[in-house]
């Protein structure tokens, strides 16, 4: 690991680059033990993304459709009482925490429900050849980045201070963030979306926003299990929305005051869950200059912000 390129992270930490995406090195042991370790299973359900796209809205929302057979009674529903990072925990960053001590999964019921924010190079070969479902979720890189600055910020250490937007900036639009360059990180999934549709399905947090039933019912699809026309009857596709939605999750006990095993606080990942809330921090020329480097990054692929 010392041998790889380094940079100074967001949050005063280090960051290594890595088969060239950017990791904490705090984290890199995990990254390391995912990858040789993770044996993936056809059933499985693995939800990457870019810090900040909508992770949790994401994780909650397919935790409420694949096991919506067990919790048919969402009064008591696991996601009131659990934040959704511990029901779909993240491969590297909770799940291989630690390369000595390999966790056993053997026993988690199908279909099992992960995260990561691996770039596709760096996922375990496993992932890639085993058949399982891959959900990417993207978001644009102007609300991506406001949201991240955000959230560095209640992570920084008491005593460190804030970092400023224009140093946060610097970084981002360098490809300096955790897991960046974010438009390359985009770009592994959208390419093999296109290539295997079957197994990599790619949507953007707007797109949820816009139409979240529409949305709801392709990923249903997609994962092979489709509303039955008497759950639409009843009305369980918006019972899964109002569930996942930002007002109820967020103000949820659990989530207020609740942390994760790792110590970060349940809260710091909600703030406002809207579409648009960079153009409130980012001034004329920022957005300039985010929105030209996007459309350098993605000239020719076919996919737009
Ligand atoms: P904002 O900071 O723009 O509000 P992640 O889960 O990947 O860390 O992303 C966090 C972002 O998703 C935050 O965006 C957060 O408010 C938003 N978010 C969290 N839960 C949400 C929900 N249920 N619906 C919509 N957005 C949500």
């Amino acid at each position: 690991i010392s041998s790889l390129p380094t940079e100074k992270g967001w949050i005063g930490n280090s960051l290594h680059k890595y088969q060239g995406f950017w990791q904490a090195t705090a984290h890199m042991q995990g990254v390391l033990a995912c990858q040789k370790h993770f044996r993936a299973l056809e059933s499985d359900i693995i939800l990457v993304t870019t810090p900040k796209s909508g992770t949790t809205w994401l994780m909650a929302i397919l935790f409420a459709l694949v096991k919506r057979a067990h919790y048919l009674d969402l009064r008591r529903h696991p996601l009131l009482t659990e934040n959704p990072h511990v029901l779909v925990p993240c491969l590297e960053l909770d799940v291989y925490t630690d390369k000595q001590v390999l966790p056993d999964l053997s026993s988690l019921a199908p279909p099992r429900l992960f995260s990561t924010h691996l770039p596709y190079v760096s996922l375990p070969d496993s992932v890639k050849h085993s058949g399982c479902k891959v959900v990417y979720l993207s978001r644009d890189p102007k609300d991506a980045f406001v949201s991240l600055w955000h959230f560095v910020n209640k992570l920084r250490p008491v005593g460190s201070g804030t970092m400023s937007l224009h140093e946060a900036f610097d970084k981002f639009c360098r490809g300096v963030s955790s897991f960046g360059p974010f438009w390359d990180h985009v770009l592994g999934f959208w390419n093999e979306s296109l290539k295997r549709p079957e197994s990599a399905f790619f949507i953007k947090f707007e797109e949820m926003k816009q139409e979240p039933a529409l949305q709801l019912r392709r990923l249903a699809e997609f994962l092979g299990c489709p509303f039955s026309p008497e759950e639409e009857t009843h009305g369980i596709v918006d019972g899964i929305l109002r569930l996942c939605s930002f007002d109820n999750l967020s103000n949820l006990v659990v989530n207020k005051s609740g942390k994760l095993p790792a110590g970060m606080e349940n809260s710091a990942f909600f703030r406002k869950g809207e579409v648009g809330d960079s153009t409130n921090y980012l001034t004329t020329e920022m957005v300039k200059k985010l929105d030209s480097i996007t459309q350098e990054k993605l000239y020719g692929s076919g996919l737009k912000f």
